[in-house]
Formats: C-alpha cells, structure tokens, sequence
C-alpha cells in the first residue's frame, strides 16, 4: 500500500519526537554535516561543515555522540572524545576519497624529502591519520599549512584541494598524489560555461575539492560554510553553486534576512554524496534506540591520529 504524503510527515514528526525523548534518556547529542537529508539536519544539536564538527566534538560533555555524516567524520568525533560513545548514524555511510592514499605512497614520497611535512584531509581514514605531522579541513587549510616550518608540504588524498592550496601558498612546495572527490571531481567546466551562459550575472561559488578549470572560474572558493556567508553577504542575487546540494537547506534559510529573499541558488544536476544521503530519519532513530554502529578504535591508532587532529583544531583556529 502506498504511504500517503500526511502519514510521511506524521511519520517523521513521530520520529523526531522519540528522537528527541531517547537523546533526553541517554545523554546523547546529534552531529550533522551540511550535506545530509534535511529532516536529520532538523533533529541534529549541531551542524555545521567537517571543522565546525570537529571542534565542537572536542567540547561535548554528553554520554552518547550520535555522528550524522561519513565513517572519517565518526572516526574523528571518536579519536577526540574516547571515552565518549559515538555512534555512526548510518554504518554504512564511508567517503571514498578518504581510502585513496596508501601507506606505501606517503613512505615513498617520505624517502625523497628530508624536510617533509604529511598533511591529511580530514576526509581520510585514522589509519593514514596516524601517519600524518597535520590534518586541515577545506576552512583551515590554508592557515595550517603557513604555519608549518617544512618547506615540502604532502597534501593527502585530495590532489585537488592540494592544487588550490599551491595557488594560494607560493613559499611552500605542494606535493599531490591521486586521490579526489568523485562527486565534486566529476564537474568539468562544459557545465559551467552552460549554467554561466543561462546565468550571466551569477556569481560562481566553488569547493576546492572541484577541479581547477571549475576553480580557475570561480569568484570565490572555499569551505561548505564559506560558501554558505559567502552568498549571505554577498550583493549578488544569483549564485551558481559547485558544492554538494545539501546546503541548500542553509542558502534557503538565508531568505528568512529581508536582505536576501530574492536570492536565487543554481546547482549543477546531480550534485549529490550517494554516502551522506544513506543517513536517513529511520537509520537515525535505529541507532540511537539499539545503540548501533559504534564506533570502536585500538587506542595505540588513536593515540597516533589524535596529535595531528589536536594541531589542526590549535592552529586552525
Ligand atoms: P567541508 O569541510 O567544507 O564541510 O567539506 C567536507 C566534504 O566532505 C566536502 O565534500
Ligand atoms: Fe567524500 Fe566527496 Fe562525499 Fe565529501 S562529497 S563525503 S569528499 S565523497
């Protein structure tokens, strides 16, 4: 039988009540990413992009974190809180990027350089973590890196995001290798020119997980959050988005400011994270009621992916 659009909605106001009665009765507290559904972002205490996250979980007091976003994310609630349980609210839900360096590549790239620093994404698992002097996120990355003192800077797994660092950061030798987003990297610029020819006046706002000739036209490049007070307090009133649409939750909310109800937000078809998207209202409220999906770590890894974490939130700030 076909579930009527009333009983859908009934249905989530129900479940977000229970959600909000079992995070009462056990200490627990919600993490969202921008990118996931919106009816779990609307359930979730905190959301925000990955260093948002990751800063506000080195602050969290509660027994239970619930973390609505991809395994690196978990990993790293975990890694700074580990006496905390953190829970996965979707197990399945893994960035691929994350798994595309491999210890061997970081030894070989090691052996050539005497004053090499490794810099990890946060998209990456703890394993290569632990393996790294820094971690950045997309909204620090350019603060971290100028203040190390190694002149060959190894930017892992995204060669894109190291391609936008060496542009900005000409004192500093950027080494990539191949990894990428293969959402944000499938984007080429056909796509742009064609939403730029049907939107002449838009101002065009990009990640840096997107390829250079995306950024090479971009008016700004930055973070989830950069983007979303980019096109806050921007004059402009059309903007072409080169991010994952799940912000567009937050551009819309952005419409409530008189200044900005006539903004108008265009994405490229598509622009979807397959993983962010398994985190649905129903895989929410199975893991907080069973406690599921745990997240669980030898201590010696995490003691390892902790340090490069920890100096990321110092110098990031
Ligand atoms: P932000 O750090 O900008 O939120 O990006 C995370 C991410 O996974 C982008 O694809
Ligand atoms: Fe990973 Fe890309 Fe999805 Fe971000 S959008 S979580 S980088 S696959």
């Amino acid at each position: 039988m076909e579930i009527t659009e009333t009983e859908k909605i009934r249905d989530i106001s129900e479940i977000k009540k229970r959600v909000e009665e079992l995070k009462r009765e056990k200490d627990a507290v919600i993490l969202a990413h921008y990118y996931v559904d919106g009816e779990v972002k609307k359930m979730a205490d905190y959301t925000g992009d990955s260093f948002y996250l990751a800063q506000t979980a080195h602050k969290i007091k509660n027994r239970i974190i619930v973390m609505a976003g991809v395994k690196f994310m978990g990993e790293s609630v975990k890694i700074l809180n580990p006496d905390k349980k953190v829970l996965m609210a979707e197990g399945s839900a893994d960035c691929p990027m994350a798994h595309m360096t491999t210890e061997e590549e970081i030894m070989k790239v090691k052996e050539e350089y005497d004053d090499l620093a490794v810099v990890s994404y946060v998209n990456s698992t703890a394993e290569i973590k632990a393996l790294s002097d820094a971690c950045i996120t997309s909204s620090n990355a350019l603060m971290v890196i100028s203040a190390l003192k190694e002149k060959n800077i190894l930017v892992i797994p995204d060669k894109n995001l190291g391609n936008y660092i060496r542009e900005k950061i000409k004192d500093k030798n950027i080494i990539t290798l191949d990894g990428c987003c293969p959402v944000h990297a499938e984007y080429r610029k056909d796509s742009l020119l064609k939403l730029k020819e049907e939107y002449p006046d838009a101002m065009v706002l990009s990640h840096p997980e997107c390829r250079k000739e995306i950024l090479e036209l971009s008016d700004y490049t930055g973070s989830t959050s950069g983007i979303i007070k980019t096109a806050g307090e921007s004059e402009n009133q059309e903007f072409i988005i080169f991010t994952e649409s799940g912000i567009t939750d937050e551009l819309e909310d952005l419409k409530k400011d008189e200044r900005n109800k006539l903004k108008k937000f265009i994405f490229p078809e598509g622009f979807i994270c397959a993983d962010m998207k398994r985190i649905t209202p129903e895989t929410l409220i199975e893991t907080l009621e069973n406690e599921i999906n745990e997240v669980v770590m030898q201590v010696d890894l995490r003691k390892k992916a902790s340090k490069p974490l920890e100096r990321m939130l110092v110098l990031g700030e």
